[in-house]
């Protein structure tokens, strides 16, 4: 059965991928649903017509060019971008316009970012405390960074100094769990692969895969090193110039002619 789906006719503005074939990739019912957005910033248009559906548990990863906007993607379901028309959904709520500080507590979905957000003049454990600023009571956060230590021992063994001393593949492990302390259900990733050392690049990934597989997290992320990011992701989407023009299960989109001749280097 092929279920990669292409672009009938993206030159004439037609939709892209119909969105009952997003619906069948998906397979079971989605967490987050996105319908027919249009947005950008200020008066630019980005996005254009997107649609999507992933379902719990399930790590979507988008690739294509620079500048196709997929960043873009991750900014609109946060609140960072403008939405002209078009709705946002996650786990039956209607996050379209939900500011970013609501969406950790009403939507449960935390962003990493692409830029480096570590504080490298904090320590170890005082950037961890950073992600807890939500919480009504230090306590609570000074509690839940415990919890993520214990998960990560790299972490633990550094726990008291600044974060500078870290490696880059330490630094976005520290982005990572500093998205946990909240207890998101949903991790928003950009690049997390980028300026990192293979082994750093694996380790990240493995660190992805258990809380997808273990953990039960439902994650979006953005690669430009499509090749790691397809392999691991449970589906992946295709954007050219603000247009989902492709989507399909990752390992298949890996042996999609079409995507070797793009952007996997052959
Ligand atoms: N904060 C912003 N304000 C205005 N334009 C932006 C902003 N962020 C990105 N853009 C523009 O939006 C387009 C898509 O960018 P982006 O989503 O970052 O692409 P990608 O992540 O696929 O490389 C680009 O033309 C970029 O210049
Ligand atoms: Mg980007």
């Amino acid at each position: 059965m092929a279920t990669i789906t292409s672009a009938r006719d993206p030159e004439n503005g037609a939709s892209g991928v119909p969105v009952s074939e997003l619906d069948c990739l998906a397979g079971n019912p989605s967490l987050i649903t996105i319908d027919r957005l249009h947005a950008g910033y200020d008066r630019m248009q980005i996005l254009h017509d997107f649609s999507l559906r992933l379902p719990r548990g399930k790590a979507l990863c988008l690739v294509g060019p620079n500048g196709a906007g997929k960043s873009t993607v991750l900014n609109a379901i946060y609140g960072f971008a403008r939405i002209f028309t078009g709705t946002i959904d996650v786990d039956g709520y209607d996050v379209t316009k939900l500011p970013p500080s609501a969406k950790l507590k009403t939507a449960r979905t935390a962003y990493v970012l692409q830029t480096d957000s570590v504080f490298p003049d904090m320590t170890v454990e005082e950037n961890l405390f950073m992600g807890g600023y939500l919480l009504d009571r230090q306590s609570d956060a000074k509690k839940a960074a415990e919890q993520v230590l214990e998960r990560y021992p790299a972490l633990k063994a550094r726990r008291r100094e600044r974060a500078r001393v870290l490696s880059g593949g330490e630094r976005r492990l520290l982005e990572i769990s500093r998205a946990l302390i909240m207890d998101p259900d949903v991790l928003l990733i950009d690049e997390p692969s980028i300026g990192l050392e293979p082994r750093a690049i694996d380790m990240i990934f493995d660190t992805l895969r258990e809380l997808r597989d273990t953990r039960g997290k439902t994650l979006i992320l953005v690669e430009q090193n499509a090749r790691k990011g397809l392999e691991f992701a449970d589906m992946g989407y295709v954007l050219v110039a603000g247009r989902l023009v492709k989507a399909g299960h990752g390992k298949e989109l890996l042996a999609d002619p079409d995507m070797g001749r793009l952007f996997l280097g052959g």
